[in-house]
């Protein structure tokens, strides 16, 4: 039979620093959908990179006395090393300074040449170089950019511009009928409102910004960085292969709140302009600071992924970061949570319920499920009513909350198992009873198991062997999470 596809994308990072929990964050929260979608059966494509171009990367290259291509070349390095320590499953990875990404933009941008919406101009006002974005006065607060607290560039320059105007009528009314389903409802409002509110044309080009792809019809302006960014979704389909074919348009693309106008206005005007499918739902989540603090360098609490991983391994971190707020709305990530989460939910939770439920079993020679085992119908009572909402915050991207279902679940199992008492071999009278209350326990492992997978693949994995085993490992421990000494 053949699947349907499914195409997620998170933001292609700048490659202007090392990558800190943010990135990871949106990441993980991508690769946990897309592993989803697989174990359901999906042909899933999920895409992610890096946004090497622009002013910034520049600058920071120069300061630092390395070429730019050196530059990025090392940051690409270090994010594609902690994807791959964090068990990130994506089937692309796209840098803007690869050939097939320029070669692309380039038969885009000759098609939007072509299509009559772009116009020669002149941008004189804000230019924020942290954003990569041109600001208007209003914008900033107390005359810095809000987001970066600097003060932000005056420039004058010749640009071309994209007569994203004349698309705001059709892009509203998508919006409105959910052609574009922006999620969050909240997210929605907020793109509703900023068109309201009247939006202008937007530069397409930069005069003096050499780092970028030139552009094809005035060689002496570089195709300005968001642009090229927001159309990686394609590059990296090979556009217009085959590849494009099959997976355009985007199923979901995961982003932050602070280009949300990025990518549900901008874009959805470029794809039209191009005469392209637009993205069906545009996934926005919130943004953390860090113990109460926006995560920045001179404040000292932006924290490295990498280490977060030495500490609690990668399932961990990929758990803690996912449960600590959510992504509906904006959060705080608290140090302190880390350590007591992982005793709490994983070395207690999940952890030392898989440890129990195993050594007893094996302990009343059971090591596995007979077929014609007899579930407890209060277990497939707990197990049915988990499922009914796993599912469904599976399905509407609410991670935080099917977490938050998964250790409601172990805990009632706890609960039940408490209940049971199969160590009492005194309660038994008939082993049948205790068979079944044992098996129905290994089941629930089992189902336990398939739900964690997305969240946590190699714990699922370590679950699966040690269970397919249980006889072979008798008397030995599966310590899925050592428990912290605090
Ligand atoms: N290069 C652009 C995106 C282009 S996509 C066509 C960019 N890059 S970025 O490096 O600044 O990454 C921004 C993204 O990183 C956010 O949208 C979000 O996905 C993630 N996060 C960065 N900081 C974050 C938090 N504090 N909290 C949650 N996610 C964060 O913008």
């Amino acid at each position: 039979m053949m699947k349907n596809k499914f195409y997620i994308t998170t933001p292609i990072y700048y490659a202007s620093g090392d990558p800190h929990i943010g990135h990871a964050f949106t990441t993980i929260y991508a690769d946990v959908i897309a592993r989803y979608k697989r174990l359901g059966n999906y042909d899933v494509e999920f895409s992610t990179g890096l946004d090497e171009h622009g002013a910034k990367i520049e600058n920071i290259a120069f300061s630092k006395n390395i070429s730019t291509q050196k530059f990025v070349d090392d940051i690409a390095e270090k994010y594609i090393s902690l994807w791959d320590k964090l068990d990130i499953k994506y089937d692309d990875f796209i840098r803007t300074t690869s050939l097939k990404h320029k070669r692309n933009v380039v038969e885009l941008i000759n098609k939007l040449l072509s299509s009559g919406d772009i116009y020669e101009g002149f941008y004189e006002g804000f230019y924020c170089n942290g954003c990569e974005n041109f600001i208007s006065k209003k914008d900033l607060i107390n005359g810095v950019c809000p987001d970066h607290l600097n003060p932000p560039q005056l420039i004058k320059e010749k640009n071309y511009f994209f007569k994203l105007k004349k698309y705001l009528p059709i892009i509203k009314q998508k919006i409105l009928d959910d052609e574009i389903s922006i999620l969050p409802k909240n997210r929605k409002k907020e793109i509703l409102n900023i068109i309201e509110s009247g939006i202008s044309d937007f530069s397409i080009t930069r005069e003096k910004v050499k780092w970028g792809i030139p552009f094809p019809s005035d060689r002496k302006q570089t195709i300005y960085v968001w642009v090229e960014a927001l159309m990686n979704y394609i590059t990296v389909l090979d556009y217009p292969s085959d590849i494009f074919l099959k997976y355009w348009p985007a199923d979901v693309h995961i982003i932050g709140t602070e280009i949300n106008k990025f990518h549900s206005i901008y874009w959805p005007a470029i794809l039209l302009s191009l005469d392209l499918p637009l993205p069906k739902t545009i996934f926005v989540h919130g943004l953390f600071t860090i113990n109460g603090q926006k995560m920045s360098k001179t404040i000292g609490n932006v924290i490295n992924p990498n280490d977060l991983i030495i500490k609690y391994g990668s399932d961990a971190s990929r758990y803690l970061l996912l449960s600590q707020f959510s992504a509906f709305e904006h959060g705080d990530i608290k140090e302190v949570e880390f350590d007591k989460k992982y005793n709490e939910n994983l070395a207690n939770g999940i952890g030392n319920l898989c440890e129990r439920i195993f050594s007893l079993a094996v302990k009343n020679g059971i090591c596995g499920i007979s077929n014609n085992f007899k579930l407890d119908p209060s277990v497939l009572e707990i197990f049915n009513n988990f499922e009914v909402n796993y599912q469904c915050y599976m399905r509407g991207y609410d991670l935080f909350n099917a977490l938050k279902s998964i250790d409601n679940l172990i805990r009632e199992i706890d609960v039940y198992l408490e209940l049971k008492k199969p160590w009492s071999a005194s309660l038994y009278t008939d082993s049948n009873e205790l068979d079944t209350i044992l098996e129905s326990l290994l089941w629930s492992i089992d189902k336990i198991k398939k739900s964690i997978e997305p969240f946590m693949p190699s714990t699922a994995i370590k679950i699966n062997d040690f269970m397919l085993n249980l006889q072979i490992n008798k008397g030995k421990k599966l310590n899925l999470f050592p428990r912290m000494i605090l």
